[in-house]
């Protein structure tokens, strides 16, 4: 369980939130400290994410831990765990392509990895976002992720698509 030390929920959609470039600070740094979990995993030079993110064209999301949800929906301001988040953001110059959305990173605690987070956000993610690609570079599970038709993604279909 990760503490993210100032995060108020304002609006439920699963156990999900939603944080853009409009949502105060405090939003955006518990996804700058999940961004930062993610370089730190994976040893990546810099983290994706910025504490104060002023990208107008990105969409994030964090994931509430399952057992503060049905306590935290009938409060206004209550201090909550996040178990993961990812940031999708709006490509206009993105090597060959055509703009798109790309889901840039999503990261997941351990603990919560391979329980149906991912699939059972795509649905929702596709209503909010529409249309969007997943960038690479691809972790093992991403790959699996990346090449399982079955949910509903074609990532081939979406490069031949978008490509210039
Ligand atoms: C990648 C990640 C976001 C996926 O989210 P998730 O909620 O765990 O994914 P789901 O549970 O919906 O689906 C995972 C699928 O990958 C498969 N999988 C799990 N671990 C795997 C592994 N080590 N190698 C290959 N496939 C794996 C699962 O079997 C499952 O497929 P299935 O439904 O057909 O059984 C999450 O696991 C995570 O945060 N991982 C660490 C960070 C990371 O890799 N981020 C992506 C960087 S590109």
């Amino acid at each position: 369980m990760i503490e993210s030390d100032d995060i108020i929920m304002l609006s439920q959609n699963a156990n999900m939130v939603t944080v853009n470039h409009k949502s105060p600070d405090r939003y955006k740094k518990a996804i700058y400290k999940i961004a930062k979990f993610f370089k730190n995993e994976f040893s990546y030079d810099f983290i994706q994410y910025a504490e104060k993110e002023n990208d107008t064209q990105h969409i994030a999301y964090c994931w509430i831990h399952p057992q503060i949800v049905p306590i935290i929906s009938h409060m206004d301001d209550f201090r909550v765990s996040i178990i993961g988040a990812t940031c999708f953001r709006y490509r206009k110059n993105y090597k060959n392509m055509k703009p798109f959305w790309g889901m840039q990173w999503m990261w997941l605690h351990p603990y919560f990895r391979d329980k149906g987070y991912f699939k059972k956000s795509y649905p929702i993610f596709k209503e909010k976002i529409g249309e969007f690609i997943m960038e690479p570079p691809f972790s093992r599970t991403m790959a699996t992720l990346v090449n399982d038709k079955k949910y509903g993604y074609d990532h081939k279909k979406l490069l031949a698509k978008y490509k210039k």
